[in-house]
């Protein structure tokens, strides 16, 4: 839901003794020996055999309080849900702070807020338009209690423009719900691709500016900033 730059929970990931012992590592020849505990799910020849490599109570349990813990719960961070078909995110936005627009290839999302108020921008596919033919954009206010659905694929960001922080919870109908973050995969193109994108007259130094501006703060933060008195940029 929201894009925060964070390592993933390793420890999560790293192998215990009694996950190597696992009766189903010891089947295949070839298997490389470091198999992350995800990697080894996959492979699980049945639901019960995953419970088997899954042997601590504590691996149904996922902890956002952990030091570097990722934001997003999903089959890498938290395998116990490989398989399962959702993931979670929890996220804490800053006042008067964004995401950079983004899509889950891959998952519907369904964000409730638990504090605070935040903006919900939606832009679907090609071909749902307002009234006038012009693309249609769907812009929802959502507070404490209240949930918004950002269809699979549908590009969205959040925004809040309160002076106290937002909280959320995300719930995702994939286990690898995935992140395309738009602006910086579309800048990712060669300069005269995306010269020719944009259409003509845009050049490289153009390019090159957008790029490094991309992810910096927006007016309408700019004001929430001066409303709220923050007077440090939070990005
Ligand atoms: C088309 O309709 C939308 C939504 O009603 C409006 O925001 C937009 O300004 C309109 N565009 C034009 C070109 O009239
Ligand atoms: C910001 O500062 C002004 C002037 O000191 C004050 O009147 C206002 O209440 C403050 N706003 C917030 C949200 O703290």
């Amino acid at each position: 839901m929201f894009v925060i730059t964070s390592s993933a929970a390793m420890t999560l990931l790293s192998l215990s003794a009694s996950v190597l012992a696992a009766p189903q590592l010891r089947a295949r020849q070839a298997a490389p020996t470091q198999l992350s505990l995800t990697a080894q799910l996959t492979l699980a020849g049945s639901a019960a055999d995953r419970y088997n490599i899954l042997s601590q109570d504590s691996d149904f349990v996922y902890d956002w309080n952990e030091a570097g813990a990722s934001p997003f719960a999903n089959r890498k961070t938290f395998p116990a849900l490989v398989g399962a078909g959702v993931a979670v995110a929890y996220a804490e936005m800053p006042a008067c702070s964004f995401s950079a627009i983004h899509i889950h290839p891959r998952a519907n999302e369904i964000v409730t807020i638990v504090d605070g108020r935040i903006t919900d921008y939606m832009i679907p596919e090609l071909g749902a338009v307002n009234a006038n033919g012009s693309t249609r954009v769907v812009v929802n206010e959502v507070s404490s209690g209240m949930a918004v659905l950002n269809p699979q694929g549908a590009l969205h960001t959040l925004y809040n423009y309160e002076c106290e922080t937002g909280k959320g919870v995300a719930a995702f109908s994939s286990d690898d719900e995935g992140i395309t973050v738009i602006a910086p995969s579309l800048f990712a193109a060669p300069d005269d691709i995306i010269s020719e994108q944009l259409g003509a007259g845009v050049s490289n130094d153009q390019i090159d500016t957008l790029r490094m501006v991309i992810r910096a703060n927006s007016l309408r933060v700019q004001e929430c900033q001066k409303k709220c008195n923050i007077t440090t940029s939070r990005h």
